[in-house]
C-alpha cells in the first residue's frame, strides 16, 4: 500500500466524513512542538477527530518511554503507571470502524510495550479504558452516537497499585475557557466541574473485571 493509499480510505469518506489521515512524519513534526507535553506520563491528551488514532497512537509511544526511563526497574511500577499513561489518551470518532481501529492500535503498541498477550489481566485492564476514552460520537454536538452527552473519566494513579476515577461531561469541560476573564474565572476547576459519576479506588483487576 502506497502513502496516499494509507491516508485516504475511499473517495466516498473523503466526501462524506473529510477523512484524509495525517503522515506519520507531519504528526512528529507537530509533536515536537510540544515535546515535554507529549512525553509527559500524565499530560492529558484528547483528538476530537482521532480517526484510527494517528496522533494518540505516537503520543502513547512517546509516554511508554518516560514510563521506561522512570520506572523500568519495578515491573510493579513499570506496568501501573503504563496504564496511566493510557488512561491519560482520550479521543472522539464518529465512525465505528476508525473508533475500534484506534482502540485496536492503541492496545498493539500497550501489550507489546508491557509484553502482554490480548488475555492477560493488564490488556483485560487497557481494554476496559480504551472502551471509555475512546468515544463512538460527534465532536461538534458533543454527544454519543445514542445523543447522550459525552463523558470523559479523569483517571489518577494514587499509588501502590490504586487508580481513582471521576468521569465529567465533555460539554461542561469546554466551557472553562468561556469562564476566563469573568468572576467564575477567580474560581478553581473543582468548584466549576462536578464529576457527574465518581468511583470508589480501584486495582487493576477491578478495572480488567469491567471488561469482561
Ligand atoms: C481528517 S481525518 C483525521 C483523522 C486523524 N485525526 C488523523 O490526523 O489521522 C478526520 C476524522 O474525523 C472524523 N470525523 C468527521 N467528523 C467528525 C465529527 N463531527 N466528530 C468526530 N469525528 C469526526 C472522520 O471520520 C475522520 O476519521
Amino acid at each position: 500500500m502506497n502513502e496516499a493509499q494509507r491516508l485516504v480510505k475511499s473517495k466516498q469518506r473523503v466526501a462524506d466524513h473529510g477523512e484524509v489521515f495525517t503522515p506519520a512524519w507531519m504528526v512528529d513534526d507537530m509533536l515536537d512542538l510540544v515535546k515535554p507535553e507529549s512525553e509527559r506520563i500524565d499530560s492529558r491528551v484528547l483528538e476530537p477527530t482521532c480517526g484510527s488514532g494517528n496522533f494518540l497512537v505516537p503520543v502513547l509511544a512517546r509516554k511508554l518511554v518516560t514510563v521506561q526511563l522512570r520506572h523500568g526497574k519495578s515491573e510493579f511500577e513499570k506496568r501501573h503507571y503504563a496504564l496511566f499513561a493510557l488512561m491519560c489518551l482520550y479521543g472522539i470518532e464518529l465512525l465505528t470502524d476508525n473508533a475500534e481501529e484506534c482502540r485496536d492500535n492503541l492496545d498493539e503498541v500497550f501489550n507489546a510495550f508491557l509484553g502482554v498477550s490480548h488475555d492477560d489481566q493488564w490488556a483485560q485492564a487497557a481494554r476496559a479504558v480504551l472502551a471509555v476514552n475512546i468515544v463512538q460520537g460527534d465532536a461538534l454536538t458533543m454527544t454519543t452516537v445514542t445523543g447522550q452527552p459525552i463523558t470523559f473519566p479523569e483517571w489518577g494513579y494514587l499509588g501502590k497499585g490504586k487508580f481513582q476515577r471521576r468521569d465529567f461531561r465533555y460539554d461542561e469541560l469546554t466551557k472553562r475557557a468561556s469562564y476566563e476573564g469573568s468572576l467564575f474565572g477567580e474560581l478553581d476547576d473543582k468548584d466549576l466541574f462536578v464529576p457527574a459519576q465518581t468511583y470508589l479506588t480501584m486495582t487493576v483487576a477491578q478495572i480488567a473485571g469491567a471488561a469482561t
